[in-house]
């Protein structure tokens, strides 16, 4: 996944040279600090007393922080100890500089055996203890790690998504570093995105559909007992392959059939030399939307066989749907066994939770995810999730908002509209 800055140029801090600590204190400390200008009462600039007033006033900052690191890193574990002639130590990642901003800033230096995942997992035991709402850690080469403290949530605030999208490329959302995520839509895996009502889900599909549906590659399939996601595509080539509503449970089966059928057929007439399809206008990427995934489950589940059936063909298209172009996106509630089970769960690898009730929902999607992470997060605010893909540490991010259902749809049928089959140039010919 690609993560391109969209932060501010970094302020440059004024550099003070080391002095002298107290062994205890560790390493010296570079003490470096933006221009505070602070003055005297009545706003008189003292001149050199002012200077040594800041120096003794930045110095006890700097002596504070150093210490409450160090207390925080001790208290979160991560640290280790040491055997040393004076007994056991414990030895907490060095600050190697320290810039007392605005924004205040560590650099780091992780201890042997450290990866930067692992400060990042502290990080929401260590902001209140170093006097922040949160902690932006970035790598530094590959031991060090510089770590921002942040005045405020850098999720809060929402984030606007840009049409049309740049092409091949699909904005999933920001994350806390204010970079976003974007990923070509040819490498998407299989996805599933968990979350309580009203947390973002269908705000966060309604981002992705729209950003997809101009592409000549790709057709937006599935099913939506809603009947809201796919409304706006009534008439435009991705239609035919969507179901929505609950009157029909056999639609729901006929259309995964005819899913399965040219996923079949597609791996058979795969060229000898390839084991995956080349996706083409011709033979598009089909991303196969199952909103609702309990309420779908449900209404199939009225007749025995036709819930049996639709599990089948949905087991299928994850199986084997990849290779050929298919795409399968799962949003439920809650991903427990009863709803999405393991088999479904374990192939869908890009995994999304928005505000989920408690820890144990966090863990079924996202194991190993700090259990304090996990329990934040079900006060999230809407569009605000956590994402699990390939390769990647857990990540915290805000889906993008395009401005309500009606901005939704006026994106859709635009982004249709430009489409020489069904568009009006389709209609002229
Ligand atoms: N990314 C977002 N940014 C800002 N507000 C959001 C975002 N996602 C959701 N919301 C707000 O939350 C409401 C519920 O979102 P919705 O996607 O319908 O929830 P769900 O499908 O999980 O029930 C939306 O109407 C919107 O006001
Ligand atoms: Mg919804």
């Amino acid at each position: 996944m690609a993560r391109a800055s969209t932060g501010a140029a970094s302020r440059r801090a004024r550099r003070r040279p080391d002095r002298d600590r107290p062994d205890d204190h560790g390493p010296a400390l570079l003490i470096a600090s933006g221009v505070r200008g602070r003055l005297l009462p009545g706003g008189r600039d003292m001149g050199f007393w002012t200077r040594r007033l800041d120096r003794a006033a930045d110095e006890r900052e700097a002596d504070a922080l150093w210490w409450a690191w160090r207390r925080s890193c001790e208290g979160a574990e991560l640290c280790t100890q040491v055997d040393t002639a004076t007994g056991p130590t414990v030895v907490v990642p060095e600050v190697v500089e320290m810039v007392l901003g605005p924004p205040t800033t560590l650099l780091i230096k992780l201890l042997p055996g450290q990866l930067i995942g692992d400060v990042r997992r502290a990080a929401l035991r260590l902001a209140p203890h170093l006097g922040a709402a949160a902690l932006r850690v970035q790598p530094v080469g590959r031991i060090h790690a510089r770590i921002e403290l942040l005045d405020a949530d850098p999720l809060t605030g929402t984030v606007a998504l840009q049409l049309p999208a740049a092409p091949g490329r699909v904005v999933l959302g920001r994350d806390e570093g204010a970079r976003e995520l974007t990923q070509d839509w040819a490498d998407l895996a299989h996805m599933i995105v968990q979350g309580v009502t009203r947390s973002g889900k269908s705000v966060f599909t309604y981002g992705l559909l729209a950003q997809m549906a101009a592409d000549q590659r790709i057709t937006v399939c599935g099913i939506d007992p809603t009947g809201l996601l796919f409304r706006p595509f009534a008439g435009t080539r991705h239609a035919t392959h969507q179901v929505s509503g609950v009157a029909d449970p056999q639609a729901y089966l006929r259309l995964l059939h005819d899913l399965v059928a040219e996923m079949d057929e597609r791996i058979t007439s795969l060229p000898a030399d390839r084991d995956t399809l080349e996706v083409t206008a011709e033979a598009p990427m089909r991303l196969v939307v199952l909103e609702e995934y309990a309420g779908l489950l449900r209404t199939a589940d009225q007749d025995k066989q036709v819930g049996k059936d639709v599990r089948a063909a949905i087991g299928r298209l994850l199986a084997e749907g990849a290779k050929a172009g298919f795409r399968v996106v799962i949003i439920v509630q809650r991903a427990e066994a009863n709803i999405v089970g393991a088999y479904e769960r374990a192939m869908c690898s890009l995994r999304i939770s928005f505000r989920t009730d408690n820890q144990a929902s966090v863990e079924l999607l996202h194991p190993g995810a700090p259990r304090e992470l996990g329990e934040a997060h079900t006060t999230a605010l809407p569009g605000i999730a956590l994402l699990s893909a390939p390769g990647e540490d857990l990540t915290r991010f805000r889906a993008p908002f395009l401005g309500g259902y009606g901005a939704y749809v006026r994106a859709v049928i635009e982004a249709c509209q430009a489409d020489p089959d069904t568009g009006p140039a389709a209609a002229a010919a």
